[in-house]
């Protein structure tokens, strides 16, 4: 990679951060908080986190799931987008990051809104397929890779007409086109991206992003 290129990524997103994000005391907190607690910086950007937040508002989203909670930064800007009245589950294996998270979530201000569940993502979705919990409008999926397929399977399961999909991380410093990888991330991504593509009700794209995340990206999904 050209470092050069890199860290001009990063200035153009402080620019854009600085000219159009509002990231308010409370998310930048816990996102920092989340740094100096040593939970892994694996969570979106500001500028990525208004793109989920404006996507869950563009249609009027009500309900969201999130699978991958970290620290809670994501999910705060979901929570915010749903407002008041709606909600959030969350789903995050790691029973310290859930702390960390919910004591975000309340700093907040939206923890009344959000449900952390915590252990694997897998059972967690299967209780809630089970339950019959009603329709999400949008699933972030933002976990660990090699599950991505089983994620999605689960949110076709959770999700109804219109609802939309978003995965984070599928370009991975293009580590994604490697159909040979032995990497289990990059073989998860690429089971993902094959079955939104042979899924009939699912109607996807993918893009590429350059920032302070590196060079990575998002996969969208509308349900048909
Ligand atoms: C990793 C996971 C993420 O969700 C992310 O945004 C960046 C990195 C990881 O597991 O390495
Ligand atoms: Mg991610």
């Amino acid at each position: 990679m050209v470092y050069e290129a890199a860290s001009r990524w990063r200035a153009v997103d402080e620019y854009f951060v600085d000219t159009l994000v509002e990231e308010d005391a409370a998310l930048r907190a816990s996102r920092l908080g989340s740094h100096e607690a040593g939970l892994p910086p694996h969570e979106v950007a500001p500028n990525q986190g208004a793109l989920l937040s404006l996507l869950a508002r563009m249609i009027g989203a009500a309900r969201v799931l999130e699978i991958g909670t970290l620290a809670g930064y994501s999910t705060i800007w979901l929570a915010r987008a749903v407002g008041p009245s709606g909600k959030v589950v969350t789903l995050e294996l790691n029973a310290s990051y859930a702390d960390v998270a919910q004591r975000n979530l309340e700093k907040a201000g939206v923890a009344e809104r959000v449900e952390v569940m915590v252990g694997p993502a897998v059972d967690a979705l299967a209780r809630l397929v089970e339950q019959g919990e009603e329709p999400f409008d949008v699933v972030f999926i933002d976990a660990d890779k090699p599950n991505n397929p089983a994620y999605l399977q689960a949110s076709l399961a959770l999700t109804r007409r219109g609802s939309i999909i978003v995965a984070d991380n599928v370009v991975r410093d293009g580590a994604v086109i490697n159909a040979d990888s032995a990497d289990d991330r990059v073989q998860g991504v690429r089971r993902f991206l094959q079955m939104l593509s042979d899924e009939p009700r699912l109607e996807a794209t993918a893009i590429q992003t350059v920032g302070s995340k590196g060079w990575d990206g998002f996969a969208l999904a509308i349900v048909r």
